[in-house]
């Protein structure tokens, strides 16, 4: 990899390109643009076909699919729908009798630093020895079963070992409020819960069971039976007789063996929740088929994998990005890949480097938001910086979750990459299942903070509000106009949400990603501007406006009204900031700061502590329309600590902008 111009060194250029070099574009798997389009031109010739091939190719099924696409129901799209598959089978007894059998799986590191290895062979026993421990509390196909769980390799065995037996998993990221996991057991009609007593993160015993137990006891989770904890550490927490087992107990006398269950391709591997535009979270659900297709898949072409390589994504379980690129895809495709429990700053800020040398990691996959926060560190502080850390091992780089700003994009090119390694900026989100616009190592040249141009079979283009194709150069709606393998299936509960949150009628039937997007007029490269709903991404998480504001005006002793919008912030990408109006007079100095903070307790509560607002103003009323619509243009202004240029006469209270603007 070279940089085509001698602008490396300014990250005010705005058109530095990185084509491949010679020798990485001819070991790559998709080798220069020429590879790349020939796969395109293979999908667009015959759409279908190309798809039956690389299904076929790729995973192993149990009974063979004879139908590939069935559109009769769009935008219910179904996919191998005949096929019959396990999607365990396909990470891990697929890989038995090869020469990967006693290849490490899982390096996983702890919080201390302790390493542990397991094996494909080892993977397989404590996968299958837990599935037998949920079938033997009568856990079965199609039940659903909710996972909150640390990152630990036992967070991917309770994964797997529902794939297994057919259950449908629901993970629920360890940093969600007991409120959290109570809607989405009911919402799930889970039968079970797999946790872990407490969690290592920085050097502290952080509670999980005890979120689990006061989720519970909110009461109305009906279909709840089996509690399953694991035992992380040491320190006892609350059991309930015939309700909770820990895993010593749930394990003990179950068989290593475990026949797994085949099951449609469209059955549902799991459903994850993730934040819309309205207050209550989606349940996403994907099919195993399709979804587990592009695990493999995007597994080989965007990170070009070798049987040699050591993977690390360091993405939690709890995500998207956990699941594809953490439990299935690295599996399914036999690769050796790095867990990591902890968080990057602890010890001390070098830790992600120090890691990669560790355990000679060649591919590293990570936010925007951990490398901005990274960069703060090295800059005040040269123990932390990557210079320190061998970090030869490294081959290729990824980014995922936020758009990545070019000055990040370039140090993380030079400072961790050596200017030796592409970075592949994936463009994706849940309900996509894996990545669909993505440069690709050996083939794209790269732009700082594009994440240039689709996979092959992604017909991504940029519409305006009806659905018409806009020219290159101009910002428009994100869409992919024709359906693939890995997209959401529906909106679990409600179909009818997910007909009009993803295939609006206006827009001819293509799915909309929420997104808005300008591609390039010299290269066609798409840039990703960011949500076009009412939805924040606070260092790569989704986070739903109204979801905050639904938990501010539930504290409903002190707060009457409240607005959340987002601004930009340096490291987190976007800030939340909230707007309140009290039930009380408007506090203001020492009395309105702790009041804030009550209020972000109260939301780390109500949500977790992810949804924190950063900036909470108050004010004796908002700004409204005389019709009562609040006028969020203008709140974003205020956060944002711009002037008031728009206009404002349609404004009920003009005189509340001034007070709003004041910082509490
Ligand atoms: O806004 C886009 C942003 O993250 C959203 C999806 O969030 P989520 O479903 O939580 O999945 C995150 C991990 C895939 C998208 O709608 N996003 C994700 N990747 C990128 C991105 N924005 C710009 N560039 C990216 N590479």
């Amino acid at each position: 990899m070279s940089a085509s111009n001698s602008a490396i060194e300014s990250v005010l250029v705005e058109n530095r390109v990185f084509p491949p070099s010679d020798a990485v574009a001819k070991a790559a798997r998709i080798s220069g643009m020429a590879g790349y389009e020939a796969l395109c031109a293979e999908a667009e010739k015959d759409f279908e076909g190309f798809w039956a091939r690389l299904a076929r190719e790729n995973l192993q099924w149990t009974k063979p699919f004879t139908r590939t696409l069935d559109e009769s129901n769009a935008p219910f799209f179904q996919w191998f729908a005949d096929g019959e598959l396990n999607a365990s089978a396909n990470c891990l007894d697929r890989h038995i009798g090869t020469p990967a059998e006693n290849k490490t799986a899982i390096i996983f590191e702890a919080d201390d630093g302790t390493v542990t290895r397991i094996t494909y062979k080892e993977l397989l026993a404590r996968v299958s020895q837990f599935a037998n421990a949920l079938k033997a509390h009568g856990v079965e196909k199609g039940d659903r079963v909710l996972i909150y769980m640390p990152m630990t390799i036992e967070g991917v065995i309770a994964m797997q070992a529902c794939a297994r037996i057919g259950a449908t998993h629901s993970v629920v990221f360890g940093g969600f409020s007991a409120k959290a996991v109570h809607e989405r057991v009911i919402d799930a009609g889970a039968v079970a819960i797999v946790t872990a007593n407490y969690q290592m993160r920085g050097g502290k015993e952080l509670p999980l069971k005890a979120i689990i137990d006061e989720a519970l006891a909110t009461g109305g989770c009906d279909t709840l039976r089996h509690v399953f904890v694991y035992e992380r550490t040491a320190t006892p927490c609350n059991m309930v007789a015939g309700r909770d087992k820990t895993f010593t107990q749930a394990l003990a006398g179950q068989s290593t063996e475990c026949a797994p269950v085949p099951v449609g391709a469209e059955h549902p591997l799991f459903i994850l929740y993730t934040s819309g535009s309205t207050g209550k979270p989606k349940g996403v659900q994907h099919s195993t088929g399709g979804y587990l297709l592009w695990a493999k898949l995007t597994m080989d072409w965007t990170f070009d994998l070798r049987p040699d390589d050591i993977f690390w994504c360091t993405a939690d379980i709890g995500w998207i990005t956990g699941h594809t690129y953490v439990t299935y895809g690295p599996l399914a495709a036999g690769a050796t890949q790095i867990i990591f429990e902890g968080i990057p700053t602890f010890p001390n800020a070098g830790r992600f480097w120090q890691m990669i040398e560790r355990h000679k990691c060649s591919i590293f996959y990570t936010a925007p938001t951990a490398i901005r926060s990274l960069i703060k560190a090295a800059e005040g502080d040269a123990s932390v910086h990557p210079a320190r850390s061998d970090l030869s091992s490294l081959r290729i780089l990824g980014s995922v979750g936020e758009p990545i700003n070019p000055e990040a994009w370039m140090w993380y090119y030079k400072n961790v990459g050596g200017e030796r390694c592409p970075i592949v900026d994936t463009f994706w989100q849940t309900e996509t299942g894996g990545h669909v616009i993505t440069p690709l190592p050996g083939a794209t040249p790269l732009v700082p903070g594009s994440c240039t141009l689709p996979l092959p079979g992604i017909t991504a283009a940029i519409v305006d509000e009806m659905g018409n194709d806009i020219p290159n150069g101009t910002g428009g709606i994100l869409v992919i106009k024709r359906p693939w393998p890995s997209m959401i299936r529906t909106i679990w509960n409600d179909p009818q949400r997910f007909k009009k949150s993803y295939f609006p009628e206006e827009l001819k039937g293509y799915y909309l990603a929420g997104d808005g997007a300008v591609r390039s007029a010299d290269r066609g490269y798409f840039r990703i501007t960011g949500r076009i709903d009412d939805v924040l991404n606070v260092s790569g998480h989704r986070m739903g406006t109204m979801e905050i504001e639904s938990a501010l005006v539930a504290k409903t002793d002190l707060v009457a009204e409240a607005a959340v919008v987002g601004r930009p912030d340096d490291v987190t990408g976007e800030a939340i900031c909230a707007f309140v109006v009290l039930k009380r007079s408007r506090p203001t100095g020492e009395e309105a700061k702790q009041i804030a903070n009550e209020l972000r307790n109260w939301v780390a509560k109500e949500i977790g502590p992810i949804a924190k607002p950063k900036d909470i103003r108050f004010g004796d009323n908002l700004p409204k329309t005389r019709s009562g619509k609040i006028m969020r243009r203008l709140l974003r202004s205020i956060a944002k600590g711009e002037q008031i240029t728009q206009d404002t006469s349609t404004l009920e209270n003009p005189a509340i902008l001034d007070q709003l603007s004041q910082a509490n």
